[in-house]
């Protein structure tokens, strides 16, 4: 979904930076691709670029926690019966965008499992976001792998727009038409 909205950014004319861990096809042309493999390196990259973008769009899947510690060597199984892994938050990205403010603005994801409308209000108000698209990823056809989604938008001023199943191309076009009309208004702030 993140390189479908790159593509059809850059098709509208837009500069655009994809800050992407491994994809399964390739960066759109005309695209600056920045490749990164953990939660870290993608809020370093993406913090670094926000103060000059007018949009930024967090269609990233990222990993929630991360192990507290990380090992240089192979840790051996020898009188071991279980192991406990401890995990620690990562950065929020979409939130510390959202806590930077600015006059940009800013569209999650939120991947849910049934009516997605409370959870997607929650992540407008506490991350700060202009717009959410929500899916529900147990539906047929919709969130990851595939060509096709079947998403919702829920807007900072209030709008619900469920959008049918379309390619990921389509989908890419109406989320971008709705961040566009929400570019022309002042954010709160
Ligand atoms: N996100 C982020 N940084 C993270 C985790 C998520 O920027 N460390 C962004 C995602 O790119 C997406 C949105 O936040 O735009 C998803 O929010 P999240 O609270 O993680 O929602 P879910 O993944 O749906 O998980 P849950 O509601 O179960 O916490």
């Amino acid at each position: 979904m993140g390189v479908a909205l790159a593509a059809a950014a850059r098709g509208r004319g837009a500069e655009v930076t994809l800050v992407a861990g491994p994809l399964q096809v390739p960066p759109p042309p005309g695209v600056l691709a920045v490749p990164v493999v953990s939660a870290g390196e993608m809020r370093d990259a993406v913090m670094e670029r926000a103060p000059s973008c007018d949009l930024v769009i967090m269609a990233a899947a990222v990993a929630d926690f991360r192990p507290v510690e990380r090992l240089e060597r192979k840790l051996k199984k020898a009188g071991r019966k279980r192991l406990v892994l401890e995990l620690e938050r990562t950065p929020d990205i979409l939130a510390e965008l959202g806590r930077l403010g600015g006059a940009r603005v800013l569209v999650g994801f939120a991947a849910e499992t049934g009516d997605p409308e409370a959870a997607a209000r929650k992540k407008l108000r506490e991350k700060r976001a202009d717009l959410i698209v929500a899916n529900d990823v147990t539906e047929p056809g919709a969130g990851f792998d595939g060509e096709t989604n079947r998403v919702t938008l829920f807007t900072r001023t209030g709008r619900r727009v469920a959008l049918p199943l379309l390619t990921k191309a389509a989908t890419a076009e109406r989320i971008l038409d709705r961040a566009a009309a929400l570019m022309k208004r002042p954010r709160r702030s």
